[in-house]
């Protein structure tokens, strides 16, 4: 990648982000990711079938696969079917992982539809997940590449770590910068890493390449949980499909709380306010003068620098690349295309 491409990234994260159009190869693998989805062995139970149903027929970007396909394409993987397997699991895990959070997070919706642990309640859901996860296993084990397999369980063991690290730190107001980044890689990017990586493997490429490709995938996956927690506060209930301010409500201190209680000026009054919100939550009662906090948030500044960490983030990664591509950069600016949509 030549300097002149990185910078012009650089320029356009920060403008309103224009997204180019899915070249027609990738709607073609990403068809055949969808399909290797609902191929995947059915359950013999109703209720089993129609909850993965539920799960599996609304997967909205495949935002993983599109990952470990786009970086395939770019470092010119030709073992195209083990790439459409590899990014299929790492959606699956995906799904999983979202069924287990509902149930976690006591979850309604999400995408804007009932959650499957809201219809068919709390056991279907972990054990569509669990399904979801032994079908992944199955997939890896036909690929035939164990280094996948590796890649793929400590993902699962991360996932696990960060989502009890968050638990543990519920209503806790002095969660630092680098304890919640260390959330974030784990909750979230270490997925991105993995499904990156796995193109990387599944191409054969030499071991320096390999960990360039998991340490961009890490640095977007950041990025990403930046955005979807800046989301959290800015995007209107309706184009999320969640409710607004719902982390927070929950005791989950993300980054623009961290960045505002950084600002000497606001740092008492955010305090205050959220401590106040956190009592009200933890006696059951509902939350009041969100919309207070939310502009103490917004004079403190602090949407603007969660997007301009998560644009860092980006960023850093992206060098850690020997090249880049235009799908790769297009994936990058997707990104940001929620924020313009903002309530
Ligand atoms: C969504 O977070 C949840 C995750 C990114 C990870 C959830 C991980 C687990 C439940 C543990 C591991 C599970 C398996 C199956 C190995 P969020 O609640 O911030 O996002 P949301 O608003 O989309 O729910
Ligand atoms: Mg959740």
């Amino acid at each position: 990648m030549t300097l002149t491409a990185r910078i012009s990234l650089a320029t356009s994260l920060t403008a309103t982000p224009h997204v180019e159009h899915t070249p027609d190869w990738l709607v073609q693998q990403l068809e055949a990711v969808r399909a290797s989805l609902l191929g995947m062995m059915p359950p013999q139970t109703l209720w089993l079938a129609d909850a993965l149903q539920h799960s599996l027929g609304r997967t909205g970007k495949l935002l993983r696969p599109q990952m470990t396909l786009v970086c395939g394409h770019m470092v010119g993987c030709t073992q195209t079917h083990a790439l459409i397997e590899a990014a299929a699991v790492a959606e699956m895990i995906h799904i999983a992982t979202l069924l287990h959070d509902d149930v976690l997070d006591d979850a309604e919706l999400r995408r804007g539809l009932p959650t499957v642990k809201q219809r068919w309640g709390n056991e279907v859901a972990i054990l569509s997940g669990d399904y979801l996860l032994a079908q992944a296993s199955l997939k890896l084990s036909r690929i035939g590449n164990i280094r996948l397999v590796g890649i793929f369980s400590e993902v699962l063991a991360a996932l696990c770590d960060g989502e009890v690290n968050q638990l543990c730190s519920r209503f806790q107001l002095d969660m630092t910068m680098t304890d919640y980044l260390t959330k974030c890689q784990q909750k979230t990017a270490c997925l991105f890493g993995a499904a990156c990586e796995a193109a990387g493997v599944v191409a054969a490429l030499p071991e320096p390449d390999i960990q360039a490709l998991k340490q961009f995938g890490l640095a977007y996956g950041v990025a990403f949980q930046l955005v979807d927690d800046l989301l959290d506060f800015t995007a209107d209930a309706a184009s999320v499909g969640k409710p607004v301010m719902g982390d927070l409500c929950n005791g989950i201190v993300t980054a623009p709380i961290i960045l505002a209680m950084q600002q000497p000026h606001y740092a008492a009054a955010i305090r205050q306010q959220v401590d106040a919100l956190f009592k009200h939550m933890q006696a059951g009662q509902p939350a009041d003068d969100l919309q207070r906090l939310k502009n103490l948030l917004q004079q403190a500044d602090s949407f603007t620098l969660t997007r301009q960490l998560a644009e860092q983030q980006l960023q850093a990664g992206l060098t850690r690349l020997p090249h880049t591509s235009e799908s790769l950069n297009n994936l990058c600016q997707r990104m940001f295309v929620p924020l313009s949509k903002r309530g």
